[in-house]
Order: C-alpha cells, then structure tokens, then sequence
C-alpha cells in the first residue's frame, strides 16, 4: 500500500510536541509492516539547515500554488524513508517555531502557509509534481494544519483514500472571511455543512468533514470529543460524523526511549539492573543543584507549560508540598505567567526544586530516567507520550483520568496492588487539592520499597509498540 503521510512536524528534525514523536514514529513503523511510505513537511529553514543536499527537485504545476513553491526528495534521518519537502523561502524560512515567532506570536499568514502546504501535497498526488510519479493509495493527514488536504483530494476527483488525524482538537487553524476569499478555496465551502464554523471557518473542520476516516490517538479521547467541553464547540460535529471516527492509541518509540541504551543518560538500566536508576538520580540532583539524597522522592515534569497540562494545579501542589519531604525538577515552555511563577518558586526553594525554562531533549531524557515520580496533571490529553516514556523507565506517572492517561496508566488501588497490575496514580476531579491528595498518596507509597519496586518492575514491563498502531492504521485505511 502506498501512503502519503503529510505532517507540520517530524522528530529529529522539527518539533514542538508529540505530533513530532508520532510522525518519526509511526511511519516507520507502517513501512515495517510493509507500507510504502514518503513523508511530506513543509521545508521550514529549520529543517533545511539539518539536512543536505536534497536527491531531487521536482517543479509543481497548479494554478492556485504560488511561483516561488517547489518540491524537492531528502530522507528521514531515522528511519531513511523517502521525505518531501515543500519548499517556499518566503513562507517557510524564518527565525522561529513552524507556527510561531520566538516570542511565541503565531506567525500571521499561517493561513496561507498551510493552505499552500496542502495545495502541494495535492499537487503531489494528482500526479502534477513533474518526475515524480504518484500512485498514492492513501493520503494521511494530521492536525489542522494539513486540513485542506481532504476537502481539496475530494474536489480534484482523485482516487486517495483521506485519513484525518486529530491529534489535538483544541488547535483548530481558525481564519476569517477575508482570509478564506484570498485562499481561493471553492466558494461554496463557506457553508455550516463544510468549513464554516461561527462565522468564521477551520482547517480542523475541513479535515472533519472531508475525509474518509477520521482518527484520534486514544480511544477514550475519542469518546470525550463527542460531547462539551472537550470538543471545543465540534462535538456535535464528531457526532454527525461517528460512524467514521475511531481512536487509535500513539505508541512509543523504544529504540529513542529504552533506559537500556539512552545516550543521553550516564547509567544504563533495565528490570535487571534497576539499583542503577538511583546513579541517574544523583547524576540529575547533582546538575541541577539539588540536595544530594536518594531517599527523597523525586517528581519530573517535562511539557508544554499551558493551561491543558494543568500547570496550575502542579503549582498549587508545588506550594502545598513546600517544606515536606520531595523534589521537583521542571522542564518546559509556554504561557509566560506560568513560567514566571514556576521560577519564582524555585528561587525560593532551590534545594528541592529546579525549574529550566526552555526546550532540552537531552534534558528531557535525564528527567525521565533520574526522577521516582512523573507529573502529567491534564485537563485534557489526547494521548500525551511522556507517561509511557515514564512508564518504560521505572518513573511512576501520576495522572489525570483522561483521553491517553486513562488508556496507559493503571491506578495504584488495593486491588490493582494485589494483582500486581498497577503502574501509576490516577486521579480524576479536576482541582489542584485531588492533585496534591494524589502525589501525597504516591509519596508514602515511595516509602515501601518492595512494593515500590513491583509496581516499577510492572510499568516497566509495559510495552505500547507503534507495531500495533500501525497495524490498526492499515485496517482503517482499508475501511473507506
Ligand atoms: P504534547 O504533544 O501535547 O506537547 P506529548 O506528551 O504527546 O504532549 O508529547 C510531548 C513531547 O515533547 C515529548 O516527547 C516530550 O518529551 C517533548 N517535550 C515537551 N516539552 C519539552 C521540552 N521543554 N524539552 C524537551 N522535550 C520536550
Ligand atoms: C498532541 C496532544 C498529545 C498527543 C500528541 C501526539 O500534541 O496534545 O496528547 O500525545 O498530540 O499525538
């Protein structure tokens, strides 16, 4: 089967969170399964920088892409499938995020920048890309920035089947009238049965309506999209759409993620060798100016720092643990008050806590392996990758009850205890108190190192391979 796999964002590459992890990941994994995949990404400066020179150039024919567009043929540095780029200085090459300035302003023609991203992607598959021969079966589109893509394949008359990806529903790439006209999109989109939404209208609803399949990544997101709050005013949409809506849950990559072989840890451990976990610990706590203890717990957190990741909450616990017997390391960005706060606290506290604001992979990596506890307090999370990450590396998560949390990590309840089955701590009232009761709950658990290392010893055991996502995927491919 031939797959075209349309992303915003590819790891090692470009990568602002786990759509990145799942594009690197995933696709490998179908091509093992005997995919053909080719990976297409816009040609961000970023990425241009990292790579050579490219295999080919490819001139694109369509009139509504701009002249300064082209094509050209690299590979994917992981797993050396064949990777596009659509390449467009003036759209493409700047300081910044792919969405955004340095200083986090999303950039103003974004519209215009996906919307000629997903012209070329299917200028691709009709065939229009000189040299290059399409023969696609599947286009595989994900999150908002790709959601022209199915509406344009349908108004083309082009064979592909669409699967549309949602990985995070609360990003829906919402534009205004004007913007709409000067997209050139068919007129008779701007109707409440295609793109427009409220006035306005969204790439993610596009992508919703236009396509085949619609997936997300966890079953239990893609139940909770069906109703409000968490389908950010679509779910009645999602509704009118079920039949052809179905979660599929992310997988981890263990050949980036395995305690094992890490690079960027300095003791290697597995379920054999668990002892050399506690080195990480001290190696962490050593780097960022902690206490010197290996009997203190210690809880990471590593993620974007937004109101979705329940960073307030993990203040409030911060503020309420102040004084007892814990250490926190915090790695991340995004809302500045957030930030701010976070290091004000770590100031004042800078025995047991280290906050490091920015983005650090190899930073991220000594969290996971150094700390005892892994915060992942959401609202919401369509799959979220750090708790499986955590689980792999004897990091305890301690979660929210919902989207992908729910689906991967196993509260630590009597029973759960007794069966040997559980992983983690779960919580589910939204509110920093059942938080804190929850990471106190955690913390005296820590106390009873037998029990502590079995419920290691089971998350670890854990495995959430992308064999068996992309299984699922090439089912749902096939289910047009
Ligand atoms: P989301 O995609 O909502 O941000 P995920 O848990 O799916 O959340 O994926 C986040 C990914 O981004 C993980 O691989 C995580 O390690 C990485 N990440 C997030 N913030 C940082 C950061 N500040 N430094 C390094 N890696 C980060
Ligand atoms: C989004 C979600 C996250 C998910 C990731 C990859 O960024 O917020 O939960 O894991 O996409 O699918």
């Amino acid at each position: 089967m031939k797959v075209l796999f349309a992303t915003s964002e590819l790891y090692p590459l470009i990568k602002t969170g786990g759509l990145a992890d799942v594009s690197q990941g995933l696709s490998a994994a179908l091509a093992r399964a005997g995919a053909q995949v080719t990976l297409i990404l816009p040609g961000y400066g970023a990425v241009l920088s990292k790579l050579g020179q490219p295999e080919q150039r490819y001139p694109l024919q369509d009139d509504y892409l701009r002249t300064d567009v082209g094509l050209a043929r690299y590979r994917c540095p992981q797993s050396g499938l064949p990777l596009l780029l659509v390449e467009c200085p003036a759209l493409y090459e700047r300081d910044g995020g792919p969405y955004a300035t340095a200083t986090a302003e999303p950039w103003p023609d974004n519209a215009e920048r996906f919307a000629q991203f997903c012209r070329a992607v299917v200028c691709v598959l009709a065939g229009r890309a000189e040299g290059l021969a399409s023969g696609y079966e599947v286009v595989h589109c994900n999150d908002w920035q790709t959601g022209l893509i199915p509406g344009l394949v349908r108004q083309a008359g082009l064979p592909q089947t669409t699967l549309f990806t949602i990985h995070n529903l609360a990003y829906q790439g919402i534009f205004d009238h004007a913007t709409f006209q000067q997209l050139q999109l068919p007129p008779e989109w701007w109707h409440i049965e295609a793109l427009e939404f409220f006035g306005r209208f969204s790439f993610m609803k596009a992508g919703i309506v236009f396509s085949h399949r619609v997936t997300t990544v966890s079953p239990t997101y893609a139940e909770e999209i069906l109703h409000e709050p968490l389908g950010c005013g679509m779910a009645g949409l999602l509704q009118h759409h079920a039949p052809k809506l179905s979660g599929i849950l992310n997988g981890a990559d263990y050949s980036v993620w395995n305690p094992a072989d890490d690079p960027c840890i300095r003791f290697h451990y597995d379920a054999d060798r668990l002892p050399e976990k506690l080195n990480n610990k001290l190696d962490l706590q050593r780097q960022l100016g902690l206490r010197l203890t290996k009997t203190t717990p210690l809880i990471g957190m590593v993620g974007r720092l937004e109101q979705q990741k329940g960073v307030d909450w993990l203040l409030a616990a911060m503020e309420a643990l102040q004084g007892e017997a814990v250490q926190w390391v915090i790695l991340g960005s995004g809302r500045p008050e957030f930030e701010q706060q976070l290091q004000q606290l770590a100031r004042r506290n800078p025995k047991t806590m280290a906050v490091i604001i920015g983005y650090d992979e190899t930073l991220a990596h000594r969290i996971e392996a150094g700390s005892d506890l892994f915060a992942m307090p959401s609202r919401f999370e369509p799959c979220g990758l750090n708790q499986i990450y955590s689980l792999r590396y004897g990091t305890l998560p301690v979660v929210r009850h919902t989207g992908g949390l729910a689906d991967t990590v196993n509260d630590a309840s009597d029973s759960a205890l007794a069966a040997g089955t559980a992983t983690g701590f779960v919580f589910s009232e939204p509110t920093a108190e059942a938080l804190t009761r929850t990471l106190r709950r955690a913390i005296s658990r820590y106390a009873e190192p037998g029990l502590w290392r079995q419920m290691q010893l089971t998350a670890m055991a854990q495995r959430f391979d992308w064999e068996r996502s992309a299984h699922d995927y090439l089912t749902t491919y096939q289910q047009e």
